[in-house]
């Protein structure tokens, strides 16, 4: 098939990849020029493992870069939507980009047409795409066909490419019988024993990725909420995390207790969901107080840092390993490491910061300008002089580190862990003083 896929971010980029690797002809086309110009090269903005191999692998064959959607127009069967939708200030979801998209769309396709919303978008949303299309044709003064499809993605960060190679299921909504037919058409090659399709109508469609990922951030909130009762009551959250994953109901998966959720979808999806709820005149309080938890959640370990060492904090050093919101990835968006960076730098401490991947975004984006943070690009060299060390994200390379040298370069053996990595008895008989979450 044909594809055009509009916005490269992680979504959009994975998605025509993935459909390039099953011998689609894709392009990807962005408005940032410099980032299409990268792309035609092989150079590809975030990590992700497997990308740039497979980008690499279908590039100038199946797969093209443009920052001009007319060039290719001509021949597109399907045109993605996969644009960035973040949060404005007051909560609403940012749709200018989405709409903008859409816009040029009606402003180019001459062919029937299937364009799918891939990004997250409020529901209703692509009955309003409908409209702009449909207003864009009528200034041409022509007709064309063209459906709407709302397919949600559910891929997770770092590991996008298995995810979307392999999905659990692929929902689809829309309202004609020859744009599901075409949608599954294009995803069939991604099951191998069995088809996944979930057919819906479009709102269902659109407010299933909401749900989805609400769903999940409650898992998350409901088991630090239950975590932070288990430290007032002399509890342990992993034997509890254990003994209610055991029921099948419930299930051992996203019930890890931690510093909190953090990244692209969670937090904007909860806020979104609560503020489009809010606009149809429906208090969502279940989803209020899960974002309320995770909020205080990303501020855990510093307040187990304060209650150690006091509110001041000047003359004292903290070493910081992670910095993205998890393991696998080099994105920093949310990351509960720089709420607590910045409430440590507040009561006047340092920090040294070692991350595999995410010092560069973090120095770019979201520690800019701030000073006593130090970066290094080795694991036991931010120990040096260090008054504890604070773990954040789960790396590989921190789940079996030398606790010898730990020791032997922290001024004092104190570990926060906000990732609960690590054996509680075996660090205490090593002689250090360890904080985890929920014990
Ligand atoms: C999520 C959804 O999983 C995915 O389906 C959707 O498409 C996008 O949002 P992602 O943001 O990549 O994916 O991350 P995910 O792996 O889901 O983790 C989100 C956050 O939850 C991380 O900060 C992680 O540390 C935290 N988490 C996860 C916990 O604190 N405890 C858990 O048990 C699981």
């Amino acid at each position: 098939m044909n594809i055009t896929v509009i916005g490269t971010g992680y979504v959009g980029l994975t998605a025509g990849t993935c459909f390039a690797e099953m011998g689609n002809k894709v392009t990807c086309v962005d408005i940032d020029v410099d980032k299409i110009k990268n792309l035609k090269q092989g150079i590809i903005p975030i990590f992700e493992p497997g990308l740039e191999g497979l980008v690499t692998k279908n590039l100038h064959k199946t797969l093209f870069f443009s920052s001009n959607l007319k060039e290719f127009i001509a021949k597109t069967e399907i045109i993605f939507i996969a644009v960035g939708t973040p949060t404005k200030d007051d909560n609403e979801v940012e749709l200018q980009y989405f709409y903008q998209a859409a816009k040029d769309i009606g402003q180019v396709i001459t062919k029937e047409t299937i364009i799918v919303n891939k990004s997250t978008v409020p529901i209703g949303t692509a009955d309003k795409v409908k409209e702009i299309i449909q207003k864009e044709l009528d200034a041409r003064k022509i007709q064309v066909k063209f459906h709407v499809v709302s397919n949600p993605e559910f891929l997770k960060e770092g590991a996008a490419i298995s995810d979307f190679m392999k999905p659990d299921r692929v929902v689809i909504g829309a309202d004609s019988e020859i744009a599901f037919q075409k949608m599954e058409q294009l995803y069939s090659p991604f099951f191998r024993t069995h088809d996944r399709f979930i057919r819906m109508d479009i709102r269902s469609a659109e407010m299933t990725k909401y749900a989805a990922n609400a769903m999940l951030a409650t898992k998350i909130s409901f088991i630090n909420e239950i975590a932070n009762i288990c430290e007032k009551v002399g509890a342990d959250a992993n034997k509890v995390r254990i003994g209610i994953g055991s029921d099948s109901r419930i299930g051992y998966n996203f019930i890890y207790p931690g510093a909190g959720y953090g990244g692209s979808c969670f937090p904007k999806d909860v806020k979104a969901l609560h503020r489009i709820a809010e606009s149809h005149g429906y208090t969502a309080k279940l989803i209020a107080s899960v974002e309320a938890v995770n909020d205080a959640q990303k501020l855990i370990i510093f307040d187990k840092i304060i209650h150690r060492f006091g509110a001041d904090l000047s003359g004292k050093t903290f070493a910081m390993w992670g910095l993205s919101f998890k393991p696998g990835t080099d994105d920093v968006r949310e990351a509960p490491s720089i709420y607590v960076i910045k409430a440590l730098l507040e009561k006047g401490a340092k920090i040294n910061v070692y991350d595999p991947k995410a010092i560069e975004t973090a120095k770019q984006f979201y520690l800019k300008e701030l000073k006593n943070i130090t970066y290094f690009d080795a694991k036991y060299q931010v120990l040096d002089n260090a008054d504890a060390l604070i773990l954040m994200t789960e790396w590989k390379e921190f789940r079996s580190p030398d606790f010898e040298e730990i020791k032997l370069k922290l001024n004092s053996p104190i570990i926060f862990d906000g990732r609960n990595q690590y054996n509680v008895f075996h660090l205490q008989e090593k002689g250090f003083e360890y904080y985890q979450i929920g014990k």
